[in-house]
Protein backbone atom coordinates (compact mmCIF):
# COMPACT_ATOMS: atom_id res chain seq x y z
CA UNK A 1 0.00 0.00 0.00
CA UNK A 2 1.39 3.17 -0.96
CA UNK A 3 2.06 5.98 1.53
CA UNK A 4 2.07 10.00 1.05
CA UNK A 5 2.92 12.50 3.49
CA UNK A 6 1.22 15.66 2.95
CA UNK A 7 2.88 18.67 5.17
CA UNK A 8 1.41 21.94 6.02
CA UNK A 9 1.42 24.81 3.71
CA UNK A 10 1.36 28.28 5.07
CA UNK A 11 1.17 30.53 2.13
CA UNK A 12 -1.45 32.55 0.96
CA UNK A 13 -2.91 30.53 -2.18
CA UNK A 14 -4.20 32.24 -5.80
CA UNK A 15 -4.59 29.24 -8.39
CA UNK A 16 -6.79 28.52 -11.22
CA UNK A 17 -6.79 24.93 -11.64
CA UNK A 18 -9.07 23.15 -14.63
CA UNK A 19 -9.74 19.82 -12.99
CA UNK A 20 -10.24 16.41 -14.86
CA UNK A 21 -13.89 15.37 -16.36
CA UNK A 22 -16.61 14.74 -14.59
CA UNK A 23 -16.73 11.36 -13.31
CA UNK A 24 -20.69 10.99 -13.30
CA UNK A 25 -21.17 12.65 -16.90
CA UNK A 26 -18.36 10.61 -18.25
CA UNK A 27 -19.72 7.40 -17.48
CA UNK A 28 -22.86 8.67 -18.82
CA UNK A 29 -21.57 9.73 -22.16
CA UNK A 30 -19.93 6.62 -22.43
CA UNK A 31 -22.84 4.71 -22.15
CA UNK A 32 -25.11 6.85 -24.45
CA UNK A 33 -22.72 6.35 -27.08
CA UNK A 34 -22.52 2.41 -26.77
CA UNK A 35 -26.13 2.36 -27.09
CA UNK A 36 -26.22 4.63 -29.83
CA UNK A 37 -25.68 2.81 -33.33
CA UNK A 38 -23.02 4.69 -35.33
CA UNK A 39 -20.14 7.57 -34.29
CA UNK A 40 -20.15 9.25 -31.60
CA UNK A 41 -17.49 11.82 -30.41
CA UNK A 42 -16.24 12.00 -26.37
CA UNK A 43 -13.78 14.39 -25.18
CA UNK A 44 -12.82 15.33 -21.93
CA UNK A 45 -13.77 11.71 -20.28
CA UNK A 46 -12.48 11.49 -16.52
CA UNK A 47 -9.03 10.61 -16.41
CA UNK A 48 -9.70 8.08 -13.41
CA UNK A 49 -9.84 4.30 -12.96
CA UNK A 50 -13.75 3.93 -12.77
CA UNK A 51 -14.28 5.64 -16.06
CA UNK A 52 -11.69 3.05 -17.72
CA UNK A 53 -13.73 0.42 -16.08
CA UNK A 54 -16.65 1.99 -17.90
CA UNK A 55 -14.59 2.06 -21.05
CA UNK A 56 -13.09 -1.63 -21.34
CA UNK A 57 -16.94 -2.74 -20.34
CA UNK A 58 -18.12 -0.98 -23.30
CA UNK A 59 -15.44 -2.34 -25.64
CA UNK A 60 -16.21 -6.02 -24.13
CA UNK A 61 -19.80 -5.25 -25.74
CA UNK A 62 -18.44 -5.07 -28.89
CA UNK A 63 -18.23 -0.91 -28.96
CA UNK A 64 -15.11 0.45 -29.98
CA UNK A 65 -13.18 3.44 -28.42
CA UNK A 66 -10.07 5.23 -29.95
CA UNK A 67 -9.85 7.80 -28.00
CA UNK A 68 -12.51 10.18 -28.82
CA UNK A 69 -14.14 8.43 -31.30
CA UNK A 70 -16.83 5.82 -29.92
CA UNK A 71 -18.15 3.44 -32.55
CA UNK A 72 -21.01 1.21 -31.96
CA UNK A 73 -23.45 -1.37 -33.09
CA UNK A 74 -26.01 -0.10 -31.03
CA UNK A 75 -27.24 -1.73 -27.85
CA UNK A 76 -29.71 -4.06 -30.10
CA UNK A 77 -26.40 -5.35 -31.50
CA UNK A 78 -23.75 -5.70 -28.27
CA UNK A 79 -21.77 -9.00 -28.43
CA UNK A 80 -22.14 -11.29 -25.57
CA UNK A 81 -19.29 -10.91 -23.80
CA UNK A 82 -17.05 -14.14 -23.26
CA UNK A 83 -15.61 -13.29 -19.44
CA UNK A 84 -17.21 -11.24 -16.66
CA UNK A 85 -17.24 -7.36 -16.94
CA UNK A 86 -14.90 -6.36 -13.79
CA UNK A 87 -16.38 -2.90 -13.08
CA UNK A 88 -13.54 -2.29 -10.54
CA UNK A 89 -14.12 -0.46 -7.45
CA UNK A 90 -17.01 1.53 -9.67
CA UNK A 91 -20.56 1.44 -8.25
CA UNK A 92 -21.88 3.67 -11.39
CA UNK A 93 -20.69 1.29 -14.22
CA UNK A 94 -21.73 -1.09 -12.41
CA UNK A 95 -25.03 0.48 -11.69
CA UNK A 96 -25.72 1.97 -14.93
CA UNK A 97 -24.35 -1.57 -16.71
CA UNK A 98 -26.83 -3.43 -14.90
CA UNK A 99 -29.88 -1.48 -15.90
CA UNK A 100 -29.02 -1.05 -19.53
CA UNK A 101 -27.85 -4.75 -19.81
CA UNK A 102 -31.04 -5.79 -17.50
CA UNK A 103 -33.43 -5.43 -20.57
CA UNK A 104 -31.23 -6.85 -23.48
CA UNK A 105 -30.74 -9.86 -25.07
CA UNK A 106 -27.26 -9.77 -24.19
CA UNK A 107 -26.39 -12.02 -20.93
CA UNK A 108 -23.28 -11.16 -18.65
CA UNK A 109 -21.72 -11.60 -15.24
CA UNK A 110 -20.69 -7.57 -13.77
CA UNK A 111 -17.49 -8.04 -11.00
CA UNK A 112 -16.41 -5.74 -8.73
CA UNK A 113 -13.08 -5.81 -6.55
CA UNK A 114 -13.58 -6.22 -2.55
CA UNK A 115 -15.04 -2.96 -1.26
CA UNK A 116 -17.67 -2.94 -4.45
CA UNK A 117 -18.72 -6.64 -3.74
CA UNK A 118 -19.98 -5.67 -0.85
CA UNK A 119 -22.13 -2.76 -1.77
CA UNK A 120 -25.55 -3.21 -1.84
CA UNK A 121 -26.88 -4.45 -5.92
CA UNK A 122 -30.33 -5.80 -4.30
CA UNK A 123 -31.61 -2.27 -4.12
CA UNK A 124 -31.52 -2.98 -8.24
CA UNK A 125 -33.62 -5.76 -8.63
CA UNK A 126 -37.41 -4.46 -7.89
CA UNK A 127 -37.04 -1.54 -10.11
CA UNK A 128 -35.51 -3.49 -12.98
CA UNK A 129 -37.76 -6.76 -12.40
CA UNK A 130 -41.27 -4.38 -13.37
CA UNK A 131 -39.71 -3.24 -15.98
CA UNK A 132 -39.48 -7.07 -16.92
CA UNK A 133 -35.19 -6.64 -16.76
CA UNK A 134 -33.52 -9.75 -15.87
CA UNK A 135 -30.98 -9.31 -12.86
CA UNK A 136 -29.66 -11.90 -10.50
CA UNK A 137 -27.61 -10.48 -7.59
CA UNK A 138 -25.36 -13.12 -5.61
CA UNK A 139 -26.81 -14.30 -2.69
CA UNK A 140 -26.36 -11.66 -0.02
CA UNK A 141 -27.77 -8.94 -2.90
CA UNK A 142 -24.26 -7.83 -4.11
CA UNK A 143 -21.73 -8.61 -6.78
CA UNK A 144 -21.49 -10.64 -8.76
CA UNK A 145 -24.17 -10.04 -10.92
CA UNK A 146 -26.17 -11.79 -13.62
CA UNK A 147 -28.02 -9.63 -15.66
CA UNK A 148 -29.23 -9.68 -19.34
CA UNK A 149 -31.13 -12.03 -21.48
CA UNK A 150 -34.76 -10.57 -21.56
CA UNK A 151 -37.60 -11.84 -22.79
CA UNK A 152 -40.67 -9.98 -21.71
CA UNK A 153 -39.42 -6.18 -21.62
CA UNK A 154 -42.60 -4.10 -20.80
CA UNK A 155 -43.20 -0.71 -19.42
CA UNK A 156 -43.55 0.13 -15.76
CA UNK A 157 -44.42 2.64 -12.93
CA UNK A 158 -41.77 2.49 -10.31
CA UNK A 159 -41.18 4.54 -6.53
CA UNK A 160 -37.76 4.35 -5.27
CA UNK A 161 -37.18 5.64 -1.30
CA UNK A 162 -33.95 6.87 -1.63
CA UNK A 163 -32.88 9.84 -3.91
CA UNK A 164 -30.24 7.78 -5.59
CA UNK A 165 -29.43 9.13 -9.14
CA UNK A 166 -27.65 5.74 -9.99
CA UNK A 167 -30.53 3.66 -9.40
CA UNK A 168 -32.72 6.25 -11.26
CA UNK A 169 -30.65 5.81 -14.58
CA UNK A 170 -30.40 2.02 -13.91
CA UNK A 171 -34.10 2.40 -14.83
CA UNK A 172 -34.17 5.05 -16.82
CA UNK A 173 -31.88 3.31 -19.66
CA UNK A 174 -33.64 -0.27 -18.94
CA UNK A 175 -37.12 1.71 -19.93
CA UNK A 176 -35.05 2.37 -23.27
CA UNK A 177 -35.76 -0.67 -24.35
CA UNK A 178 -39.54 -1.24 -23.22
CA UNK A 179 -42.03 -1.27 -26.00
CA UNK A 180 -44.56 1.99 -23.67
CA UNK A 181 -43.23 4.60 -21.75
CA UNK A 182 -42.32 4.16 -18.12
CA UNK A 183 -41.82 6.60 -15.01
CA UNK A 184 -39.32 6.50 -11.92
CA UNK A 185 -39.61 8.55 -9.01
CA UNK A 186 -37.99 9.17 -6.00
CA UNK A 187 -37.37 11.80 -3.04
CA UNK A 188 -35.48 14.56 -4.24
CA UNK A 189 -31.96 15.88 -4.38
CA UNK A 190 -30.37 13.61 -6.82
CA UNK A 191 -28.50 14.60 -9.57
CA UNK A 192 -30.57 14.44 -12.42
CA UNK A 193 -27.85 13.89 -15.02
CA UNK A 194 -29.84 10.98 -16.96
CA UNK A 195 -32.98 12.66 -17.11
CA UNK A 196 -31.61 15.85 -18.05
CA UNK A 197 -29.47 13.79 -20.67
CA UNK A 198 -32.47 11.78 -22.50
CA UNK A 199 -34.61 14.83 -22.13
CA UNK A 200 -31.76 16.69 -24.40
CA UNK A 201 -31.90 13.27 -26.27
CA UNK A 202 -35.93 13.72 -27.33
CA UNK A 203 -36.23 10.75 -24.62
CA UNK A 204 -38.23 11.78 -21.79
CA UNK A 205 -40.00 14.63 -19.70
CA UNK A 206 -40.70 15.32 -16.33
CA UNK A 207 -44.22 14.25 -15.09
CA UNK A 208 -43.55 16.33 -11.35
CA UNK A 209 -40.45 17.73 -10.11
CA UNK A 210 -39.28 14.12 -9.10
CA UNK A 211 -41.32 11.94 -11.73
CA UNK A 212 -39.44 11.69 -14.44
CA UNK A 213 -41.00 9.63 -17.93
CA UNK A 214 -38.84 7.82 -20.13
CA UNK A 215 -40.53 7.72 -23.92
CA UNK A 216 -38.47 4.78 -25.22
CA UNK A 217 -36.69 4.30 -28.64
CA UNK A 218 -32.78 4.50 -30.10
CA UNK A 219 -30.85 7.32 -28.90
CA UNK A 220 -28.94 9.12 -31.72
CA UNK A 221 -25.11 9.16 -32.01
CA UNK A 222 -23.93 12.52 -30.90
CA UNK A 223 -20.60 14.88 -29.32
CA UNK A 224 -20.28 15.24 -25.91
CA UNK A 225 -17.69 17.42 -24.15
CA UNK A 226 -17.47 16.44 -20.93
CA UNK A 227 -16.52 19.40 -18.49
CA UNK A 228 -14.73 19.50 -14.99
CA UNK A 229 -15.88 17.45 -12.15
CA UNK A 230 -17.42 19.01 -9.12
CA UNK A 231 -16.83 16.47 -6.83
CA UNK A 232 -13.04 16.84 -7.95
CA UNK A 233 -13.21 20.54 -7.84
CA UNK A 234 -14.21 20.31 -4.25
CA UNK A 235 -10.95 19.29 -2.57
CA UNK A 236 -9.52 22.47 -4.23
CA UNK A 237 -12.14 24.50 -3.01
CA UNK A 238 -11.86 23.01 0.53
CA UNK A 239 -8.31 24.28 0.35
CA UNK A 240 -9.05 27.54 -0.42
CA UNK A 241 -11.98 27.33 2.32
CA UNK A 242 -9.51 26.71 5.39
CA UNK A 243 -6.90 28.94 4.49
CA UNK A 244 -8.35 32.67 5.08
CA UNK A 245 -7.70 35.05 2.13
CA UNK A 246 -6.60 32.00 -0.51
CA UNK A 247 -8.32 32.45 -3.88
CA UNK A 248 -8.88 28.71 -6.34
CA UNK A 249 -10.32 29.19 -9.27
CA UNK A 250 -11.85 26.43 -11.68
CA UNK A 251 -13.01 26.85 -15.04
CA UNK A 252 -15.84 24.93 -17.07
CA UNK A 253 -17.36 22.31 -14.15
CA UNK A 254 -20.54 20.90 -14.41
CA UNK A 255 -23.00 22.97 -12.21
CA UNK A 256 -26.17 20.85 -12.17
CA UNK A 257 -27.62 21.81 -9.11
CA UNK A 258 -27.55 18.28 -7.94
CA UNK A 259 -24.20 18.42 -7.29
CA UNK A 260 -23.79 21.62 -5.88
CA UNK A 261 -24.46 20.78 -2.42
CA UNK A 262 -21.23 21.61 -0.84
CA UNK A 263 -20.27 24.36 -2.55
CA UNK A 264 -23.36 26.44 -1.44
CA UNK A 265 -22.76 24.30 2.19
CA UNK A 266 -18.78 26.14 2.34
CA UNK A 267 -20.92 29.43 1.11
CA UNK A 268 -23.59 29.22 3.94
CA UNK A 269 -20.22 28.22 6.12
CA UNK A 270 -18.59 32.43 5.03
CA UNK A 271 -16.44 31.42 2.34
CA UNK A 272 -17.08 34.03 -0.41
CA UNK A 273 -18.15 31.64 -3.48
CA UNK A 274 -18.74 32.69 -6.76
CA UNK A 275 -20.25 30.56 -9.81
CA UNK A 276 -20.53 31.71 -12.96
CA UNK A 277 -23.17 29.81 -15.77
CA UNK A 278 -21.10 30.05 -19.31
CA UNK A 279 -23.19 26.92 -21.34
CA UNK A 280 -24.07 23.60 -20.97
CA UNK A 281 -24.16 20.00 -21.68
CA UNK A 282 -26.82 17.88 -23.10
CA UNK A 283 -28.79 20.19 -20.34
CA UNK A 284 -26.43 20.85 -17.29
CA UNK A 285 -24.96 23.35 -17.22
CA UNK A 286 -21.64 24.72 -16.93
CA UNK A 287 -19.76 27.67 -15.49
CA UNK A 288 -16.59 28.83 -13.71
CA UNK A 289 -16.35 28.51 -9.42
CA UNK A 290 -13.99 30.61 -7.11
CA UNK A 291 -14.05 29.90 -3.95
CA UNK A 292 -12.10 32.68 -1.47
CA UNK A 293 -11.02 32.00 2.06
CA UNK A 294 -13.41 33.63 4.86
CA UNK A 295 -13.39 33.09 8.92
CA UNK A 296 -15.74 29.98 8.33
CA UNK A 297 -18.75 29.19 11.03
CA UNK A 298 -20.42 25.85 11.40
CA UNK A 299 -23.62 24.39 9.59
CA UNK A 300 -25.93 21.60 9.79
CA UNK A 301 -26.84 18.98 7.15
CA UNK A 302 -29.87 16.96 6.84
CA UNK A 303 -32.96 16.02 4.94
CA UNK A 304 -33.21 17.12 1.19
CA UNK A 305 -28.91 18.78 1.20
CA UNK A 306 -27.67 15.30 1.93
CA UNK A 307 -28.29 13.10 -1.59
CA UNK A 308 -26.31 16.32 -3.26
CA UNK A 309 -23.29 16.75 -0.84
CA UNK A 310 -23.01 13.37 -0.13
CA UNK A 311 -19.40 12.55 -1.78
CA UNK A 312 -18.10 15.47 -0.35
CA UNK A 313 -19.15 14.72 3.14
CA UNK A 314 -15.95 12.83 4.41
CA UNK A 315 -14.11 16.46 3.12
CA UNK A 316 -16.89 18.37 4.87
CA UNK A 317 -15.67 16.76 8.60
CA UNK A 318 -12.02 18.33 7.93
CA UNK A 319 -13.39 21.66 6.58
CA UNK A 320 -15.72 21.88 9.69
CA UNK A 321 -12.86 21.25 12.07
CA UNK A 322 -11.88 24.33 10.68
CA UNK A 323 -15.02 26.23 11.77
CA UNK A 324 -16.49 27.90 14.54
CA UNK A 325 -18.95 25.76 16.41
CA UNK A 326 -20.32 22.33 15.74
CA UNK A 327 -21.15 21.05 12.45
CA UNK A 328 -23.88 18.32 12.67
CA UNK A 329 -24.77 15.87 9.56
CA UNK A 330 -27.68 14.01 9.85
CA UNK A 331 -30.41 11.74 7.83
CA UNK A 332 -27.20 10.45 6.11
CA UNK A 333 -26.79 6.55 6.35
CA UNK A 334 -26.41 5.93 3.07
CA UNK A 335 -22.63 7.16 3.76
CA UNK A 336 -22.17 3.62 4.99
CA UNK A 337 -22.70 2.39 1.49
CA UNK A 338 -20.11 4.12 0.21
CA UNK A 339 -16.74 2.94 -1.18
CA UNK A 340 -16.28 2.84 2.83
CA UNK A 341 -18.29 3.07 5.80
CA UNK A 342 -17.95 6.42 5.52
CA UNK A 343 -19.69 7.43 8.82
CA UNK A 344 -16.74 4.66 10.40
CA UNK A 345 -14.00 5.77 7.76
CA UNK A 346 -14.43 9.75 8.17
CA UNK A 347 -14.95 9.51 12.20
CA UNK A 348 -11.09 7.55 12.26
CA UNK A 349 -9.93 10.21 9.99
CA UNK A 350 -11.04 13.27 12.36
CA UNK A 351 -9.97 11.10 15.48
CA UNK A 352 -6.10 10.29 13.94
CA UNK A 353 -5.55 13.77 13.18
CA UNK A 354 -6.56 14.47 17.00
CA UNK A 355 -10.03 16.83 15.64
CA UNK A 356 -13.28 16.19 17.39
CA UNK A 357 -15.94 14.08 16.27
CA UNK A 358 -18.68 11.85 17.44
CA UNK A 359 -20.36 9.67 15.14
CA UNK A 360 -24.07 8.55 14.89
CA UNK A 361 -26.24 6.06 12.94
CA UNK A 362 -27.04 8.16 10.68
CA UNK A 363 -24.30 10.96 10.13
CA UNK A 364 -21.24 12.64 12.43
CA UNK A 365 -20.68 15.94 14.46
CA UNK A 366 -17.68 17.79 14.28
CA UNK A 367 -16.72 20.03 16.88
CA UNK A 368 -14.62 22.99 15.23
CA UNK A 369 -11.50 23.41 17.51
CA UNK A 370 -9.89 25.49 15.09
CA UNK A 371 -6.99 23.12 14.39
CA UNK A 372 -6.17 19.28 13.02
CA UNK A 373 -2.85 17.74 14.27
CA UNK A 374 -0.33 15.43 12.46
CA UNK A 375 -1.26 11.78 12.33
CA UNK A 376 -1.40 8.30 10.49
CA UNK A 377 -5.01 8.17 8.19
CA UNK A 378 -5.90 4.77 6.64
CA UNK A 379 -8.06 5.61 3.54
CA UNK A 380 -10.03 1.89 3.45
CA UNK A 381 -9.19 1.92 -0.08
CA UNK A 382 -11.82 5.03 -0.67
CA UNK A 383 -10.75 7.87 -2.56
CA UNK A 384 -12.93 9.96 -1.21
CA UNK A 385 -10.95 9.71 2.68
CA UNK A 386 -7.34 9.33 1.21
CA UNK A 387 -8.27 12.92 -0.87
CA UNK A 388 -10.10 14.14 2.32
CA UNK A 389 -6.55 13.48 4.27
CA UNK A 390 -4.45 14.92 2.14
CA UNK A 391 -6.59 18.32 2.35
CA UNK A 392 -6.39 18.03 6.25
CA UNK A 393 -2.87 17.97 5.71
CA UNK A 394 -2.32 21.13 3.80
CA UNK A 395 -3.49 23.02 7.29
CA UNK A 396 -2.30 20.42 9.85
CA UNK A 397 -0.04 21.42 12.50
CA UNK A 398 2.09 18.17 11.89
CA UNK A 399 2.72 15.81 8.63
CA UNK A 400 -0.51 14.05 7.44
CA UNK A 401 0.82 10.29 6.61
CA UNK A 402 -1.85 8.57 4.28
CA UNK A 403 -1.83 4.97 4.17
CA UNK A 404 -2.87 3.62 1.09
CA UNK A 405 -2.98 6.70 -0.71
CA UNK A 406 -2.93 5.20 -4.12
CA UNK A 407 -7.16 4.50 -4.03
CA UNK A 408 -7.22 8.61 -5.50
CA UNK A 409 -6.82 7.40 -8.87
CA UNK A 410 -10.12 5.67 -8.79
CA UNK A 411 -11.39 9.39 -9.74
CA UNK A 412 -7.98 11.86 -10.02
CA UNK A 413 -5.11 10.01 -10.84
CA UNK A 414 -3.02 13.20 -10.79
CA UNK A 415 -4.43 14.84 -7.77
CA UNK A 416 -1.40 14.74 -5.51
CA UNK A 417 0.92 16.04 -8.29
CA UNK A 418 -1.86 19.07 -8.68
CA UNK A 419 -1.64 20.04 -4.48
CA UNK A 420 1.74 20.21 -4.76
CA UNK A 421 2.21 22.28 -7.42
CA UNK A 422 -0.21 24.78 -6.56
CA UNK A 423 1.46 27.21 -4.74
C1 LIG B 1 -23.44 8.85 -8.88
C2 LIG B 1 -24.48 8.91 -7.99
C3 LIG B 1 -24.29 8.98 -6.54
C4 LIG B 1 -22.86 9.28 -6.15
C5 LIG B 1 -21.87 8.51 -6.97
C6 LIG B 1 -22.04 8.82 -8.44
C7 LIG B 1 -23.79 8.85 -10.32
O1 LIG B 1 -24.71 7.78 -5.99
O2 LIG B 1 -22.67 9.05 -4.77
O3 LIG B 1 -20.56 8.83 -6.58
O4 LIG B 1 -22.92 9.15 -11.16
O5 LIG B 1 -24.95 8.56 -10.64
P1 LIG B 1 -26.26 7.53 -5.67
O6 LIG B 1 -27.04 8.62 -6.32
O7 LIG B 1 -26.65 6.24 -6.25
O8 LIG B 1 -26.35 7.54 -4.20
Amino acid sequence: MARRTITNRDARLLASIQVPGDKSLSHRALIFAAISEGDSLVTGLGSGEDVRRTIEAISALGVSVEGPEIRSPGSSNWTEPTVPIDCGNSGTTMRLLAGVLSTSRVQATLIGDESLSGRPMDRLVAPLEALGGRIVPSNGGTAPISVGGATDVRGARFSIDIASAQIRSAFELAALAAPIPSVIDSPPGFRDHTERWLMAAGRGEWSTATAFRINPGPLAPARYDVPGDPSSAAYLWAVAAIHRGSEVLTPNINLNPGRLGFLQVLGEMGAEVDAVVTGSIGGDPIGDVKVTGRTLRAVEISGGLVASTLDELPLLAVVAAFAEGVTTVSNAEELRAKESDRIASTTAMIQALDGAIEPSPDGFQVVGTGFLGGGEVRSEGDHRIAMAAAVAGLRANGPVEIVGAECAAVSWPEFYETLEEMW
